[in-house]
């Protein structure tokens, strides 16, 4: 019995394992697609709507429509708001925890939000 609950123990640290990635600091952290959609759902869409194409209007820095825009684009500037090469006050502190790995599932989830941007109007096609 005690074998079985020992072999069941070290399968679910395996399991577990295989689901995170280690950070800079050594602590391992979630970064996984189920921690991405949970992760914009509790932080992001605050800001850049439950869908990530509604932005809310935020006075002088408004979000950006995000949804759908390019994978490597989100990584980019994700890492660098964490790197502080891209500098700025409302976007810093959310990437600052985030490690490479959890950049990259984030990006992902993001980069395949239906995005409204090929709809926009752009008026100075229209003659
Ligand atoms: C408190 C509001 C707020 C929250 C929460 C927030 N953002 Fe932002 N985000 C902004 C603002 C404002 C900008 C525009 C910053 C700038 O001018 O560089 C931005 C910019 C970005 C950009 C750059 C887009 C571009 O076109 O260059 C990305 C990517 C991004 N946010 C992703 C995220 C992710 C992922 C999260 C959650 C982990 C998040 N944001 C949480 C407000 C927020």
């Amino acid at each position: 019995m005690k074998r079985i609950s020992l072999i069941a123990v070290l399968g679910l640290a395996l399991f577990t394992a295989a689901a995170v990635a280690e950070s800079p600091g050594g602590t391992a952290a979630l970064a996984t697609r189920d921690w991405a959609v949970q992760t914009f759902k509790n932080t992001c869409s605050a800001c850049h709507g439950t869908d990530g194409a509604h932005p809310v209007p935020l006075p002088g820095n408004p979000p950006p429509i995000i949804a759908g825009q390019y994978e490597d684009y989100l990584v980019q500037a994700l890492t660098e708001y964490r790197d502080g090469q891209r500098q700025n006050i409302i976007m810093a502190p959310q990437a600052k925890a985030l490690t490479n790995a959890q950049v990259r599932a984030i990006a992902a989830y993001i980069s395949e939000l239906p995005s409204p941007l090929h709809t926009l109007p752009r008026p100075e096609l229209a003659h």
